[in-house]
């Protein structure tokens, strides 16, 4: 007789959704076994080249063991942190209100878990970075859904509009800007009437603003840092290196607040979690020196790639594809009735020259169910010679899928 036969796991659990970023990796692995190959839009991991400096941190390491770091974050990344905040003119910012996270994504749950009971909702605008999704399960919060429209170029609606989801229940509001999935940036006066609506609702303002630094057309990023002593108590700003320093692999991101009582209680979460990776915060401790041509060469080159991913998909009869602002991701409507099993499609059956290419369905960027049906989300995170191949392969196919 097996033991455990009769164990549940929790209902919770299976509450949780796979990404629709990874959950078709297992018939791109499939292809690749068969010997295709295989172009990755579906992912937001660029293949730009991390900065020098950061790379010989690792070619030259030599402690040994490798230490946990310090709870909050180590002293040489906080303080590289704080100098990159006055950098960027806000000089208010000090070391007690930065905690180092594992990534942007740790900082999204700390937050959620910090503002918000159990039960308790969050408005978010969709289309969303789907694994807010994940964050907002684990941590037993319920997102409510203010949509944006491909028309508008997703940016925001009325304040009257936002404003009839507000309940008894909302507790913060969160927002990405420049955003991923669909490439928008929010103009001074959205996030102004962010800040005006969380501060007349007594509400919670979490900023995701990982992507601040890829904004194009010469427009700059509007930072909820501006606007924080508005709301000291209420505005969260969630923060990364993943993208600003192609640094996905180092898990670090950071939560940035005003609010002592918000600090004091997440430092008290990262004790429990021990500390973020030491050599991590080595490597990104030197992002005070990357020079500034490092982040505007990066910037011009996402604005090629985005340029020519537009020009090149809105030529495809019955595609549809709104002019990203920034970050490096597109909302693409396609014409076709099942975006995901076009996107499986590709990667079971369709071939050209032994290659394809892997999008991500845009349904799991969706909190409402059914909307997204017909999009993709393309991550233009390859070089202008690939991602010219991809937008040729994708037009072959939309002509041949049934
Ligand atoms: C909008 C947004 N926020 C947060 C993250 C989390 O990034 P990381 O955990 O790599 O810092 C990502 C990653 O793709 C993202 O796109």
């Amino acid at each position: 007789m097996e033991f455990g036969n009769n164990i549940t796991v929790s209902q919770r659990l299976g509450l949780v959704p796979a990404s629709p970023i990874r959950k078709l990796v297992p018939y791109a692995n499939e292809a690749k076994k068969q010997g295709v190959k295989v172009y990755h839009l579906n992912i937001g991991d660029p293949d730009v080249e991390t900065p020098e400096v950061m790379m010989n941190v690792l070619r030259n390491w030599h402690d040994n063991p490798i230490r946990y770091g310090q709870s909050q974050g180590e002293p040489v990344f906080l303080k590289a942190l704080k100098t990159y905040y006055h950098g960027l003119g806000y000089s208010f910012i000090d070391v007690p209100d930065i905690q180092v996270t594992s990534g942007g994504s740790e900082a999204i749950s700390l937050a959620l878990f910090a503002t918000c009971e159990p039960g308790d909702e969050v408005l978010v605008f969709e289309p969303l970075y789907t694994n807010y999704n994940t964050y907002a399960v684990v941590n037993g919060v319920k997102l409510v859904p203010v949509r944006t429209r491909a028309e508008d170029g997703f940016h925001l609606p009325k304040q009257k509009e936002i404003e009839k989801k507000i309940t008894k229940k909302t507790k913060a509001i969160l927002y990405c800007s420049p955003n991923n999935p669909t490439g928008t940036v929010f103009t001074p006066s959205e996030v102004e009437g962010l800040v005006a609506l969380a501060k007349k609702h007594n509400l919670f303002l979490l900023a995701d603003e990982v992507y601040r630094e890829y904004v194009y057309d010469g427009k700059k990023q509007t930072s909820l840092l501006t606007y924080m002593h508005k709301i000291p108590k209420q505005a969260i700003l969630l923060d990364s290196m993943s993208k600003r320093y192609s640094l996905c692999g180092v898990r670090l991101g950071a939560l940035i607040s005003l609010n002592e009582k918000i600090m004091a209680g997440v430092l008290r979460i990262a004790q429990g979690r021990l500390s973020a990776g030491f050599v991590d915060q080595a490597i990104a401790a030197k992002l005070t020196e990357v020079p500034q041509s490092y982040l505007e060469s990066v910037n011009k080159e996402y604005e090629k790639r985005r340029d020519v991913l537009h020009e090149g998909l809105k030529k495809i009869p019955g595609v549809v594809i709104p002019k990203p602002e920034g970050a490096f991701y597109a909302i693409v409507g396609l014409p076709v009735d099942d975006a995901e099993d076009f996107c499986r499609w590709l990667l079971t059956d369709f071939r050209d020259n032994n290659e394809t290419v892997m999008l991500a369905p845009a349904a799991g960027f969706y909190a409402t169910p059914g909307l997204g049906k017909n999009e993709v989300r393309i991550a233009y995170v390859l070089n202008v010679q690939k991602l010219t191949r991809c937008i040729e392969l994708i037009a072959k196919a939309l002509k041949i899928y049934k």
